[in-house]
């Protein structure tokens, strides 16, 4: 039986992972402008995951981004800073 705890955790982690991912885009209201695949007023986590280095991410979460993918603008997102590497994941693992 103690074999098998750390092999359930690690699946219980595995499993959880996607879930938790799309949570702290939910959390900032992140989809209210963008969509896994749907295009909104903002582009598409694909499309976004496909263009946006780690650093890019983080510019337009401090100080919003415009020009880059259409005409709407994105404002900053002063309270989703602090949760910066969890978003970055989970856009890169929505790829
Ligand atoms: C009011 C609508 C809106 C909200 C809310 C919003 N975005 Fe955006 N986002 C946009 C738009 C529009 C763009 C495209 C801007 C452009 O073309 O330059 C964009 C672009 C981006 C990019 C691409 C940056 C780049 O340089 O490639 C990232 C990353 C991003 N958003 C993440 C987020 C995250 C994370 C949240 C939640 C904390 C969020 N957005 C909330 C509208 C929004």
């Amino acid at each position: 039986m103690k074999k098998l705890l750390p092999l359930a955790l690690v699946s219980a982690c595995l499993l959880a992972a996607p879930a938790l991912a799309e949570d702290v885009l939910a959390k900032h209201k992140c989809n209210t402008c963008h969509d896994v695949a749907k295009k909104k007023m903002g582009p598409t986590w694909k499309e976004i995951a496909a263009r946006a280095t780690p650093a890019d991410i983080k510019l337009a979460l401090e100080k919003g981004v415009k020009g880059k993918y259409g005409k709407a603008a994105m404002p900053p997102q002063p309270k989703a800073v602090a949760d910066t590497d969890a978003i970055v994941k989970a856009i890169q693992a929505l790829k």
